[in-house]
């Protein structure tokens, strides 16, 4: 049997995709080799949202090239938002390549990898012509969890992002066929939904005049399907947090008490430049009205430092908000210019030493933040969903919390179930506990 192997750059859209890949892989025969080394058949499903992506996949390219040397047979295959940004030069850039297709035609790779994996022909890009992944089979890599493309694209100019270069247009999923998805799942066991969108909260828009929807129902409306404990959103933007959604997050059992809130910048200067349509004011509006309509609320965010014109004052609103809204984790990104986006032709770069120096300024707080907020939570129960031993330690169990913290504890679970965990030490990542009684199914 010919082997595939799927190394997966990005974002959970992604992470998304290569299962859909996996599964047509599958379908065409082939079986998972454990590494790119003992593959047929290699696929990178890459990601270009900052620099370092793109020199990550190169290291992976020059070792899949040197294989390839030694066998020819292989087939490299390389899918995602680096293959639709460099469609025009992506063969001449890697000349090992065999397949490359934009993020929005998965659904085409049996036809350039025939039966068995052994055939091979240039792929098809484009963003006019997608099709959703999530219509495609699918290798879950987990059987109690499980990712649902609610939307593709994104409408907003944010003046970073590459992403709507890459992944274009808009375009939510009907409702009809996202339930009939998490009907299935449940029925197939998965306990915990992810839904997806590169916008996810501003989902149904698009989907005027035929069907009048809004985020807010479709959170409900998953809720009541039987056997999801669990339903979980990323990513959101704040301009889309609407009433109707705060409600529905606030009043929905199975929806987890965590919000991904994406600040980008504490200055509203710095928000004008980055298009992202909110100011400093009404981002901490709208965190304070969730966090008092959703009790135990758990903030995850999004920061941004050395967008060009970033100045000291810009950067100290930055901390100050940081400080304020007080999150319980926080991806934190130096800003890197990518080509063809608004930004990157700004004048007033920001040198590469002063953004390192506010990065180690901003993690230092988000860390001191992130650890007061778990310690905080030492001598309390709380619901873990199992994900088997630790990695590290496998006398130790591993699991998440609803507010989506990684919790490591002694106890006899098995992966899907939930228990209560009391928690007896936390660090800014990370909590430590034991487990109490299983919680009734
Ligand atoms: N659709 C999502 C994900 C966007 S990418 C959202 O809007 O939240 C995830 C994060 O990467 C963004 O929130 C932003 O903080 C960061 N990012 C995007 N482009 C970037 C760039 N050019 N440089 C640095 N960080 C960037
Ligand atoms: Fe990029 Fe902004 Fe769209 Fe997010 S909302 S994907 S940051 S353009
Ligand atoms: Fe990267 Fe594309 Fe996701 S650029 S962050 S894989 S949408």
């Amino acid at each position: 049997m010919r082997r595939y192997h799927v190394t997966t750059f990005g974002c959970q859209m992604n992470a998304h995709d290569s299962e859909r890949i996996k599964g047509m892989l599958e379908e065409l025969g082939l079986g998972e080799a454990a590494s790119p080394d003992d593959a047929d058949v290699v696929v990178f499903n890459t990601c270009t949202i900052r620099e370092k992506p793109d020199q990550k996949l190169a290291a992976y390219m020059g070792e899949a090239a040197a294989r390839k040397r030694e066998d020819p047979d292989r087939v490299i295959a390389l899918g995602g938002c680096f293959a639709e940004a460099q469609r025009e030069r992506i063969f001449e850039l890697y000349p090992a390549v065999d397949v490359a297709f934009g993020p929005g035609s998965i659904a085409h790779l049996g036809d350039w990898l025939g039966a068995g994996g052994v055939g091979v022909a240039r792929g098809r890009f484009g963003l006019d012509d997608r099709d959703f992944a999530a219509e495609l089979p699918t290798r879950n890599e987990r059987s109690f969890q499980a990712w649902v493309q609610v939307s593709m694209g994104c409408n907003s100019k944010c003046s970073y992002c590459i992403v709507p270069a890459v992944r274009g247009r808009e375009q939510s999923r009907r409702p009809g066929e996202i339930l009939a998805e998490v009907q299935r799942l449940a029925d197939s066991g998965v306990r915990e939904l992810t839904l997806l969108g590169q916008n996810v909260n501003s989902w149904g828009r698009d989907l005027l005049p035929d069907i009048r929807t809004e985020f807010g129902e479709l959170l409900r409306a998953c809720d009541r399907v039987d056997g999801i404990d669990r339903i979980r959103f990323t990513s959101p933007h704040p301009k889309d947090f609407r009433d109707p959604v705060i409600e529905a997050i606030a009043e929905c059992a199975a929806v987890c008490e965590h919000v991904h809130l994406p600040l980008q910048s504490g200055s509203s200067r710095l928000l004008k430049a980055m298009r992202r349509t909110y100011t400093r004011e009404r981002y901490i509006e709208l965190a304070e009205k969730m966090r008092a309509a959703i009790p135990d609320l758990a903030l995850g965010t999004d920061i941004i430092v050395g967008f060009p014109g970033e100045t000291e004052q810009d950067f100290l609103e930055t901390l100050e908000v940081v400080e304020h809204v007080g999150y319980d984790s926080a991806f934190t990104f130096v800003y890197s210019p990518r080509n063809g986006t608004e930004a990157a032709a700004l004048p007033n770069q920001v040198p590469h030493e002063l953004k390192i120096e506010r990065m180690e300024r901003l993690v230092e707080l988000v860390q001191r933040i992130a650890r007061e907020r778990n310690e905080a939570r030492v001598g309390r129960s709380e619901e873990v969903l199992v994900e088997g031993p630790s990695r590290t330690d496998a006398s130790v169990l591993r699991g998440r919390t609803r507010r989506n913290t990684a919790v490591n504890f002694t106890g006899e679970a098995l992966a899907g179930e939930l228990v209560e965990v009391r928690i007896e030490a936390a660090t800014s990542m990370t909590l430590r506990g034991s487990q109490r009684a299983l919680v009734a199914v």
